[in-house]
C-alpha cells in the first residue's frame, strides 16, 4: 500500500492545493490544557469509562447489563463517558445528576442520538434535502434539528452521513447526498455547518461512515468494499474532508473491510488519511459493536486484540461492545497499551466535552421549548424543505399544476396515508401522529374538492429482519385474498369515478434503512399491476413516489404522464406535496443520482471514465444488447411548471496559468409563465492527463430563482481546486496543464459547450 501521507507535501500544503484554509480543529488549546489537567488527576479505569459508550437499551451487549440500575453503578464509578439511544430529559438529568454529583471527578456524560434529519419536526431524508441542490437549505435545517435535540438534553447527533452512494440496491442511499462528491461536499459542509453553528446551543457532528461504506459489495449493506486509493480520494473522501474543515468535531469509523482491512481497526484511513492527511483533531467513535466486530470480521484474534487494534488505528470512543472496558485495563497492566496512548484516546474526548461547555450547563433544558412548540416553529421550514427537494421526472401535457378548481380527486396507492412513513426511516424520535399524510394535505388544500383514498393494495415488507419491531412503522398484517380482492376492486371504482388520479406508490421507510438492500428496483408487492390497472382506465395520472433509492420506471416513464420523486418529505410531506400539486409551490429540485433503466445497470453514474469506445461514438459502443448505456433520467435533472433557457456561455479566458481561475457565465432565463427555479450546473472535463478523467464531473452549481421573463447572469468559477485530483500514477494530487471542456446547463446531460487550456 502507498503511505500517502509520506508524499503529500503537507496537510496545508493540500489544503492550500484544494483551494481551502487549512483544516481547522473545533477544538481550541485552552480545551485541550483542561482535558490535560483532568487525565492527570484520572485513574487508569476513569480513563478507560471516558472511551466507552453502551446503548441506553436492551441489546445484547458483552458484559454490560441494560438496565438502569446497572447505569446507575457504571456512572458512579466513571465508566460511562458517553451514552446513546437515550432522548427522555428527564432520564437524561437524572444520569448526568450522578455522573456530576456521585462519581469521583464529576466528569458529565455525553449524550448522543442519531439527529438524522430532524427531532421534534423531520426534514426530508438527506438524498432528499440534497436533492434541493440548496445547501443553506440544507444548513438551516440541520440547525434546527440541533436546537431541538439540544433541548431535550442531546449534544451530539450521528449525521451527517456522507458516503456518497451509487448502488440503489443499498438501502442508505437514503442518508447521503447522492453519487456525486461536488454535491456530497457542499451537502457535508452545509450539514456541520447547521449541526456546530449555535455559540447558544453548542453542539457536534458527526461524519460518518469513515470511509467507503457506501460502495459495498452488490449493494449488501455490511460488505465489503473494494476502492482503489484514486477512486478514494477523488470519490469517497471530499465530502469528509469538506466536513472536517467546516470542522466537525467527532468522525465515526464504519463496519465494513475497506480493501480487506476492517475501517475500524483501519490505521491507513484512520490515522494517514483522516489525522495526518486531513489534519482532524477532534475524536473518532467507532460504529455500533464496530470494536468488537474486530474477531467477527476475521481480523482481531479475540476481544484483547480488537481493543488494541481499534486503539492503534485510533478509534477513540467505543460504541455499543464494551470491548474497550472489559479489556483495556489487562492491555495496560500487561504493557500491551502504553498509558501515554491511552491518554491520547481519552484527550480529545475530554476536550470536546469543555468544547461543548458540559462541564458548566450539563443539564437538559427540560423546561425550555416543548415538542409541540418546537413543531408549530419549525413546521413552515419543514414544509418548505419538502417542496424544494421534490424532483419532478414527467409532466406530459402540463397534467400539473392541477387545476384548483378540480372537482374529483382519487389517491390510490399504500403510501396514501402512511403518514409515519413519511418521517423517513431515522426519524427515531417524530411521532406519525404529528405528521401529514399526503391524503390529509390535499384534503386541506382542495377544499371544494371531493379528495378520497383507496389503498388499492397493501405494502408489505418484503423481506425479514432480526430488528423487525425496533425501529420504524410497523409492516402491515397482511389482508385475506378476498379483502385483498375488495380493496384492488374499490381502487379501480375511484380511480373510473374521479377526474384525476394521484398514485401514492413507494416502499415503506424501513426497505431504505440499515440492513435494508434491496436486490430489485421494482415497486415492492402489487404496486406496479395497480398502477398499470389505474393506467388503462385513461384518467389523467399523477405518479408521486415516496422511497429514497431510485426504483424501476421503465414502463411508468413512458405510459404515466406526471411523475413527481417525493423521497420522504418529512412532518410535512402532505401539505408541500398539496402544494406542489396545486402550483403552490413549484418543483424544482434535481436528482442526486443516474436514475438506472432497471437493476441490470447498476451502478450507473455520469463520471464514468470515456473507455476506448465512448458512450458517443458511432459504431461498437454497445455495453448491453439490451439496454441502452445511458440512464433513465441523468444525474442533476428535474423539470419545472415553468421552462427556462441557459444560454450565451462565455469563459473569462481561453487560457489560464495553472494556479489560474476561469469563469464561465451564462444567462439564464425564465420562459414559461410562472415564477421558479432553476439549478445551473458546471460540469468540467480534463482531456489529458496522467490519468484518464471522468467524462464530466460537476465543479459548481447555483439554484436561482426567477420571475416569468427574467433574466439572470450567472458565474460559476473553475480553479486549481476545482482541477486537482488525486493521481494514482503519480502518487499525489496534480494539478495539472491540459486542455479541458466545459458544460453549464440542467442536468449532466448540458449542452452548452466551450472549452479553455492550463498552460505548463
Ligand atoms: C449503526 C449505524 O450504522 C450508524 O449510522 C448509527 O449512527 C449507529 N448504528 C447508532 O445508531
Amino acid at each position: 500500500m502507498i503511505k500517502l501521507h509520506a508524499l503529500l507535501p503537507s496537510v496545508v500544503a493540500l489544503a492550500l492545493l484544494a483551494g481551502q484554509a487549512p483544516a481547522q480543529s473545533a477544538l481550541t488549546t485552552d480545551d485541550l490544557r483542561r482535558a490535560d489537567a483532568l487525565l492527570a488527576q484520572m485513574t487508569p479505569a476513569e480513563k478507560i469509562g471516558q472511551l466507552n459508550q453502551p446503548f441506553y437499551f436492551k441489546l445484547p451487549i458483552a458484559g454490560f447489563k441494560a438496565d438502569p440500575v446497572s447505569y446507575e453503578d457504571h456512572i458512579r464509578r466513571g465508566e460511562i463517558g458517553s451514552l446513546l439511544f437515550l432522548t427522555d430529559a428527564a432520564e437524561i438529568n437524572r444520569l448526568q445528576k450522578i455522573a456530576l454529583n456521585e462519581s469521583r471527578l464529576h466528569i458529565p456524560i455525553l449524550f448522543g442520538f442519531d439527529v438524522i434529519h430532524g427531532f421534534d419536526t423531520e426534514f426530508p431524508v438527506p438524498i432528499g434535502a440534497a436533492s434541493s441542490w440548496d445547501p443553506e437549505m440544507v444548513q438551516r435545517a440541520q440547525a434546527m434539528a440541533a436546537e431541538e435535540a439540544w433541548h431535550a438534553g442531546l449534544r451530539w447527533s450521528f449525521a451527517p452521513m456522507v458516503d456518497i452512494a451509487r448502488d440503489p440496491r443499498w438501502g442508505r442511499i437514503s442518508e447521503g447526498a447522492g453519487e456525486d462528491p461536488f454535491l456530497g461536499a457542499a451537502m457535508a459542509r452545509a450539514q456541520v455547518l447547521g449541526f456546530q453553528g449555535s455559540s447558544e446551543r453548542p453542539f457536534l457532528a458527526t461524519l460518518k461512515h469513515f470511509a467507503g461504506y457506501g460502495a459495498a459489495t452488490g449493494g449488501r449493506d455490511y460488505d465489503a468494499s473494494y476502492i482503489s486509493e484514486e477512486q478514494l480520494q477523488n470519490v469517497y473522501l471530499p465530502p469528509f474532508r469538506a466536513g472536517v474543515e467546516a470542522g466537525a468535531g467527532s468522525v465515526m469509523s464504519a463496519y465494513m473491510d475497506l480493501n480487506d482491512v476492517p475501517a475500524s481497526g483501519n490505521v491507513h484511513l484512520l490515522r494517514e488519511i483522516l489525522r495526518e492527511q486531513m489534519g482532524f483533531h477532534g475524536f473518532v467513535v467507532s460504529d455500533a459493536f464496530a470494536v468488537g466486530s474486530l474477531v467477527t470480521q476475521g481480523f482481531a484474534k479475540d476481544p484483547a486484540d480488537a481493543a488494541q487494534r481499534g486503539a492503534i488505528a485510533g478509534v477513540n470512543m467505543d460504541m455499543g461492545s464494551a470491548t474497550y472496558l472489559n479489556q483495556m485495563k489487562a492491555l495496560l497492566d500487561k504493557g500491551q497499551l502504553p498509558t501515554s496512548q491511552l491518554d491520547d484516546l481519552a484527550r480529545p474526548i475530554l476536550a470536546t466535552k469543555y468544547h461543548l461547555g458540559l462541564f458548566d450547563h450539563p443539564f437538559s433544558d427540560a423546561t425550555g421549548q416543548t415538542h409541540s412548540e418546537m413543531l408549530a416553529k419549525h413546521r413552515p421550514a419543514a414544509r418548505l424543505a419538502a417542496e424544494r427537494s421534490a424532483v419532478l421526472l414527467r409532466n406530459e401535457g402540463h397534467l400539473l399544476p392541477l387545476a384548483k378548481s378540480t372537482k374529483r380527486i382519487a389517491v390510490i396507492g399504500p403510501m396514501g396515508d402512511r403518514a409515519e412513513d413519511m418521517n423517513g426511516p431515522w426519524s427515531l424520535t417524530a411521532k406519525g401522529t404529528d405528521t401529514v399524510s399526503v391524503v390529509a394535505g390535499l384534503k386541506t388544500k382542495f377544499v371544494g374538492a371531493n379528495v378520497r383514498f383507496a389503498p388499492g393494495v397493501q405494502l408489505i415488507k418484503e423481506f425479514p429482519s432480526s430488528f423487525d419491531g425496533m425501529f420504524g412503522p410497523k409492516p402491515e398484517t397482511p389482508w385475506s385474498a378476498e379483502e385483498a380482492e375488495k380493496q384492488w376492486k374499490a381502487a379501480l371504482d375511484l380511480a373510473r369515478n374521479s377526474d384525476v388520479v394521484v398514485m401514492t406508490l413507494g416502499e415503506l421507510a424501513a426497505m431504505d434503512f440499515e440492513y435494508s438492500s434491496r436486490s430489485s428496483l421494482q415497486l415492492p408487492g402489487r404496486q406496479q399491476e395497480l398502477l398499470q390497472a389505474v393506467q388503462a382506465l385513461g384518467k389523467p395520472v399523477v405518479l408521486l413516489l415516496f422511497s429514497t433509492r431510485p426504483l424501476d420506471l421503465a414502463w411508468a416513464s413512458s405510459h404515466v404522464p406526471a411523475i413527481m420523486d417525493c423521497f420522504f418529505g418529512g412532518t410535512e410531506t402532505g401539505n408541500a406535496v398539496a402544494d406542489l400539486l396545486a402550483g403552490d409551490a413549484v418543483p424544482g429540485g434535481k436528482l442526486t443520482v443516474s436514475w438506472p433503466r432497471n437493476v441490470g445497470q447498476v451502478p450507473v453514474f455520469y463520471a464514468h471514465t470515456a473507455s476506448h469506445k465512448p458512450y458517443d461514438s458511432p459504431e461498437f459502443t454497445s455495453r448491453y444488447w439490451d439496454l441502452p448505456t445511458s440512464p433513465l433520467y441523468p444525474f442533476g435533472f428535474g423539470l419545472s411548471y415553468s421552462t427556462f433557457s441557459i444560454s450565451n456561455l462565455r469563459l473569462s479566458a481561453k487560457s489560464s496559468p495553472v494556479d489560474g481561475t476561469t469563469t464561465a457565465t451564462v444567462t439564464v432565463t425564465n420562459t414559461g409563465k410562472v415564477a421558479a427555479d432553476e439549478v445551473v450546473q458546471l460540469y468540467l472535463h480534463q482531456r489529458y492527463g496522467s490519468g484518464s478523467r471522468p467524462v464530466r464531473e460537476l465543479k459548481g452549481f447555483r439554484r436561482v430563482t426567477l420571475a416569468p421573463g427574467q433574466s439572470q447572469e450567472v458565474s460559476l468559477t473553475v480553479g486549481p481546486k476545482e482541477r486537482t485530483y488525486f493521481s494514482a500514477a503519480k502518487g499525489s494530487w496534480v494539478t495539472e496543464p491540459s486542455d479541458f471542456d466545459v458544460w453549464v446547463g440542467d442536468s449532466s446531460e448540458a449542452t452548452l459547450h466551450e472549452s479553455f487550456s492550463v498552460l505548463p
